[in-house]
């Protein structure tokens, strides 16, 4: 009897350990906004791609009994209504904790709204107009600005050209980089001889080309989306004949995308830039990143900017979820992000900005170049350092 009686209450104290055993797991929830199809697919696989190797590499990291959970949702595009629908689905039904990801500007637009709503933080990973920060104190930005390129390269380019044409396309980042760039150049003293605007959506860049070489300019600035619109628009330059007219053409990093270069034949050797990531550039961080990423995707595969944004996009949630042990708070998460430094990003040195939860990072001008038989953007000098959003810090003047 008294060994039936022992022996029910160590079955007993045995159920409530294995029913405890999974409230002290601690899941957080995250929904990573994104492309996967559509013309825009590869831009999203380097985003993907980026953190999941960060995951691989990082998961023993977490507190013990911590795990994340990302859900992916492909918002197919510049797609603002669809990615709003996502962004409520994934607060409303799956009830994530954090929001991550979203390529397009338009997209992060349509979801900032609903990050204060619902006090659900947003790391963004890619989308680059600057105001989007502004929308929302529940958002942080660990990918990049247009003005942080662009207007670097437009004193840059002052000194070096007496003309240029300005080329983008037509939505909140081309907008911001036409602005940039012109600030940049004109204020160096350089001449905007012309301006255009493309269509987000399937442009056909021959007529544009056509009309810069037309209208003569020492330089070419141009903004596109990254990826096939970069190759497209290169080929466009190179067919109409504009680097044999002695046109250089510039940009943000963007137009010669790690990612297209294979695909751009010899037409963008030359080509100069102003960025903050390129797979060539040669800090121990991003030789130990540019290594595991051709482990993992293959040889001939480069990390593009997309993945160094969910790459270090996942830094940064990881320190949020290590700090909290797993249990998110909304507020106490959004001061851990404003708080958020990595000295050894593949891209260099980055932080956040408390006041703007915006990053702060080097832009580097680059040059392609043939490098071992294959294009790379080879960084030539760093223009800016630890440079924050330069339209943020214009609005406070
Ligand atoms: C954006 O929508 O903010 C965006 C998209 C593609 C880029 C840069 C910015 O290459």
């Amino acid at each position: 009897m008294r060994f039936q009686a022992r022996w029910r209450a160590a079955l007993a104290a045995m159920c409530v350990l294995t029913l405890a055993a999974p409230a002290a797991a601690q899941t957080v929830k995250i929904g990573f906004i994104t492309v996967t199809t559509g013309a825009n697919a590869t831009s999203g696989e380097h985003m993907e791609r980026g953190w999941r190797l960060y995951m691989k590499q990082h998961e023993k990291d977490l507190p013990p009994g911590v795990r994340i959970e990302m859900i992916v949702r492909d918002a197919g595009g510049p797609n603002p209504d669809k990615a709003k629908q996502l962004a409520q689905e994934l607060i409303v039904r799956d009830k994530v904790q954090l929001l991550t990801g979203v390529l397009f500007t338009p997209n992060a637009l349509a979801i900032a709204p609903l990050t204060a709503e619902a006090k659900v933080p947003l790391v963004i990973m890619n989308a680059g107009t600057s105001v989007i920060t502004t929308r929302s104190p529940y958002i942080a930005r660990l990918s990049f600005t247009l003005w942080q390129s662009s207007l670097p390269m437009g004193t840059w380019a002052a000194k070096k050209f007496k003309t240029a044409y300005v080329a983008v396309s037509d939505f909140g980042p081309g907008h911001d980089a036409e602005a940039a760039f012109t600030k940049g150049f004109t204020e160096g003293g350089g001449k905007i001889v012309g301006n255009v605007r493309t269509p987000l959506q399937n442009p056909d860049f021959a007529p544009y080309m056509q009309r810069v070489k037309d209208a003569k300019p020492d330089a070419l600035f141009v903004f596109i989306p990254a990826g096939k619109q970069a190759t497209a628009i290169m080929k466009a330059f190179g067919d109409l004949g504009l680097k044999q007219a002695g046109i250089q053409l510039i940009g943000p990093g963007d137009i010669t995308t790690d990612e297209e270069l294979p695909n751009m034949g010899d037409v963008p050797l030359g080509v100069l830039t102003v960025f903050h990531y390129s797979s060539a550039g040669d800090r121990p961080a991003n030789k130990a990143f540019v290594g595991a990423w051709k482990k993992e995707y293959g040889a001939s595969s480069n990390p593009s900017f997309f993945a160094v944004g969910g790459w270090d996009g996942m830094d940064a949630i990881f320190h949020v979820v290590r700090e909290q042990k797993g249990k998110i708070d909304p507020d106490k998460t959004m001061e851990l992000l404003k708080r958020y430094k990595n000295p050894n990003s593949p891209r260099g040195p980055i932080s956040i900005d408390p006041e703007t939860r915006d990053i702060v990072q080097n832009e580097y001008l680059r040059e392609v170049r043939r490098v071992g038989g294959e294009l790379a953007n080879v960084e030539l000098e760093t223009v800016a350092t630890a440079l924050k959003d330069p339209w943020k810090e214009l609005q406070k003047k």
